[in-house]
């Protein structure tokens, strides 16, 4: 049996749907972004009890300067101010925030926003709270493969555990290596985007037609749930069938 770090399990959720549900509703998709970051609120403060020690959650992927400036205009404004007015609250209850990706092409205010909040937050021991901003799986892995020194391939025993450590330091993750235990996508598609593609080789996969702003604690902690009921067996046989 294969049992929770004492940190609890690692929760990655592609957060989508915002537009969609925005839509529906005759408002703008700027409308379900701003409900979107609300959803984000409720969701980090529900995590620990949810035996949750790792969230990472798919703010903005590398793709998505695809979309109209205005929309990415509103998204970074977002993001800053969510990390702003969120700092304190997160120094109180342990959330220790890291943002992952890439940082050469984030506004200025928001890169200042993000180092102030990594770093008032660096004492959390209660939930390692990851958000992706600029993020592309695929790009995190070439820039890994770029700067991994060839030797520390040369083992194979060990050539996963430290290709995982550069793939956490080429995007700010300071080195740790987090395989994902449950990816949630919420907003009905089943796709991975260029999420986590590393971190997810053994993921439990969980998709939910919930649009993101309407996604609570109860959906979190009944996707929790049957997270709990898989049997997770890592390339073995089943555990009734074994000896
Ligand atoms: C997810 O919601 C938020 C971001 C990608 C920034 P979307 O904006 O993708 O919403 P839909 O998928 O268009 O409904
Ligand atoms: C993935 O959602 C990125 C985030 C949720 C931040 P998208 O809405 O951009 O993904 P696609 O385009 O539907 O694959
Ligand atoms: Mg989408």
């Amino acid at each position: 049996m294969i049992l929770d770090s004492p940190r609890g399990i690692h929760v990655a959720i592609i957060m989508d749907g915002n537009g969609r549900w925005a839509t529906a509703k005759g408002q703008l998709r700027t409308a379900g972004h701003i409900a979107g970051a609300r959803t984000v609120k409720k969701i980090v403060e529900a995590a620990p009890d949810c035996g949750i020690g790792t969230l990472t959650l798919y703010a903005f992927s590398a793709d998505n300067w695809r979309r109209p400036s205005r929309e990415v205009g509103l998204l970074m404004r977002l993001f800053r101010r969510y990390l702003v007015s969120e700092v304190a609250r997160c120094v109180t209850n342990g959330v220790r925030m890291r943002i992952i990706g890439r940082r050469d092409r984030i506004p200025a205010e928001l890169l200042r926003a993000i180092v102030n909040a990594e770093q008032a937050t660096r004492a959390g021991r209660t939930l390692d709270l990851r958000i992706a901003v600029d993020y592309s799986a695929r790009d995190a892995i070439i820039r890994a493969a770029q700067a991994i020194d060839p030797v520390a391939l040369s083992d194979p025993a060990s050539a996963r555990a430290e290709f995982a450590k550069v793939l956490a330091y080429v995007d700010h993750g300071i080195g740790e290596s987090k395989d994902v235990d449950l990816l949630i996508r919420t907003g009905g598609e089943q796709r991975l985007s260029d999420f986590l593609l590393w971190e997810c080789a053994y993921a439990e996969l969980y998709f939910t037609r919930r649009m993101w702003p309407e996604f609570g604690p109860v959906d979190l902690s009944e996707a929790v749930q049957e997270f709990r009921s898989r049997e997770r067996r890592f390339g073995t046989v089943p555990q009734a069938a074994a000896g």
